[in-house]
């Protein structure tokens, strides 16, 4: 508010019109932490500009406040099939719903984050963007809808908003250097300046025969100045598989030795080094095939790009890559530089940590499952699943960043009970809640549901949980393991076993956290949770989904899912 003060002509006339225009209120709605950054990083920009900002969660606002509000931006990402993130849910429920008010009054824009390669691509940002005019607001700057690698259109989209806001003051007011992303306090690493790490440690915690490879990386954070929380995750920039980059280098004859540009800047580097850690050549988009058409001259790619071809269009995008685009849409009568020119940067992948700073300073661990499938007549791999288990070893260095997750997060007080469903790979971030409870002498009940496939081969850090129960630092734990029996059980079938101690554990203000898949996983045990509240509580469907949906804006039901 003090800089608003100072920004005022003092002794006009004009004071109280510019109070309320200079007031502008910036709601994210984030799952991993993406567009939470750009709203407070946008937020302290504008206040720099003078305006007097408040940015909040989407699940930390008040939407009768709504109507109160001139100016609304909106940052908000899409993820699964087109979904809001959970601490969106809440509000983009009420603004589709008929309580949602008139808001003639209101000037807003929407920034949206997604992944083009998703069909429905920045979706959540588009439905708040036309219910928000629908309602009668008007837009201060066109939405803009972000791909992976945001920092760009999201520093453009702000200058527009900075210059919507300063002609309906009717004042000119400069714009600011779109210089990016926030960062973290004690260090100058962030995820457009990450740091290399060293692998300290490499090691895959599944048996002999077992039809998983997860791997449990440790890597150095010393000299970094890099800290995280329990919950948050690490960012990862990996390179692409050498031998994927032979065959596309081989397919179109170049010259693995050309010096390529490789970014706007101008840096250059050979064609081989651009294919390996700078490009993504494994995940294919509609942008990217729409550009292709108009340096390629196949009919077949036109054919597909056109009208009606919609459902093979999707069938195609599926589970290609580079090589596969090259190989079917050629004869490419163009230079390599021009092929790279379409293609979108290699984005960080990000991993739940699965180490504590407390218990292990300097360090994080990391818990990470290998991705192999065959697709289209040809093995594929995950690429940075596959370059930590495969070709990562002990003394390598490799780009990370630290990604707070505020919608992660243990309780404060740390006797609150917590209740983790982790299967598979969800393990981590509970390793990292156990590993900090067990260091600070946290006395909360603990709870932890784990499954998969095998107990011989797959029980992720297995002689760790026993200590911890032994040690009484957690309390309970019960397993599924799937196919260790005809039928098959899972961490929900082992939470309804529990049904009832479950429930009183909620009733006493247990915080429930899920990590893991989302597609299935997270979408059942969310189901069997309203089963569980609904059949102990002696609710009804409706009022059980009121108790989760509370519980969730209460932060005691959290969700770290991919
Ligand atoms: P499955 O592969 O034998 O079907 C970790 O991957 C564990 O999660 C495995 O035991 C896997 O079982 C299980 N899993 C698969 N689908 C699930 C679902 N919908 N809900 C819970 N667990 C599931």
């Amino acid at each position: 508010a003090s800089t608003y003060e100072g920004a005022v002509p003092q002794g006009t006339s004009q004071k109280t019109v510019q109070t309320i225009s200079k007031k502008v209120t910036i709601l994210y709605g984030s799952q991993t932490g993406n567009a939470q950054g750009l709203a407070q990083a946008g937020g302290k920009t504008l206040e720099e500009k003078g305006f007097e900002v408040t940015v909040s969660s989407m699940n930390d606002f008040k939407p009768n406040q709504l109507k109160k509000i001139q100016n609304l931006l909106i940052v908000v990402s899409t993820h699964g099939e087109g979904d809001p993130p959970d601490n969106a849910l809440s509000f983009h429920e009420f603004l589709h719903s008929k309580r949602a008010p008139k808001l003639e009054d209101l000037h807003f824009s929407v920034l949206s984050l997604g992944d083009s390669s998703y069909e429905f691509f920045c979706q959540t940002g588009k439905e708040f963007d036309s219910k928000l005019e629908e309602l009668g607001g008007k837009r201060l700057h066109p939405r803009m809808d972000c791909d992976l690698d945001y920092d760009e259109p999201a520093a453009e989209w702000l200058e527009g908003v900075l210059e919507g806001l300063s002609s309906l003051q009717g004042s000119f007011m400069s714009v600011p250097d779109p210089s990016g992303a926030p960062k973290a306090e004690g260090t100058d690493y962030s995820r457009t300046n990450p740091f290399q790490a060293e692998i300290l440690e490499s090691v895959n915690l599944n048996g002999r025969g077992s039809n998983k490879e997860t791997t449990h990386i440790e890597l150095s954070l010393e000299g970094s100045g890099l800290s995280f929380e329990p919950g948050d995750s690490l960012g990862i920039y990996p390179s692409n598989d050498p031998a994927l980059v032979d065959l596309v280098i081989g397919e179109m004859s170049w010259d693995p030795d050309e010096i390529v540009t490789v970014n706007k800047q101008g840096d250059v580097r050979s064609l081989k080094e651009a294919l390996t850690s700078f490009f993504e050549i494994t995940v294919i988009t509609k942008p990217l095939l729409e550009q292709a058409a108009k340096i390629s001259e196949n009919q077949k790619l036109k054919e597909l790009l056109s009208p009606g071809h919609e459902g093979e269009l999707k069938e195609y995008l599926s589970g290609r890559d580079l090589l596969d685009i090259l190989r079917d849409f050629g004869p490419w009568g163009v230079p390599a530089q021009e092929i790279l020119s379409i293609l979108r940067k290699i984005p960080g992948r990000l991993y739940s940590i699965a180490s504590s700073l407390a218990a292990n300073p300097d360090e994080v661990h990391l818990t990470i499952g290998a991705v192999r499938y065959e697709s289209h007549g040809r093995a594929r791999s995950g690429v940075c699943s596959i370059l930590c288990a495969e070709r990562l070893q002990p003394g390598d260095r490799i780009p990370v960043y630290v990604q707070s997750n505020q919608n992660f997060k243990l309780p404060g007080n740390p006797e609150t009970p917590i209740i983790m469903v982790g299967p598979g790979t969800g393990i981590a971030p509970f390793r990292s809640f156990m590993q900090e409870r067990e260091e600070t002498g946290a006395e909360g009940k603990s709870w932890l549901f784990f499954g998969d496939q095998h107990f011989v081969t797959d029980f992720l850090y297995q002689t760790e949980w026993q200590k911890w129960i032994k040690d009484g630092i957690l309390t309970k734990m019960d397993v599924a393991f799937s196919r260790d029996t005809e039928e098959k059980v899972y961490v929900q079938h082992r939470m309804l076993d529990q049904s009832k101690e479950l429930f009183a554990w909620l009733q006493e203000g247990a915080v429930i956290y899920v990590c893991g898949d989302e597609k299935n996983m997270a979408h059942d045990v969310h189901n069997t949770l309203l089963d569980i509240i609904e059949k102990e509580g002696g609710l009804s469907r409706e009022k059980a989904e009121e108790y989760l949906s509370q519980m969730q804006q209460d932060k005691r039901y959290q969700r770290d899912v991919y």
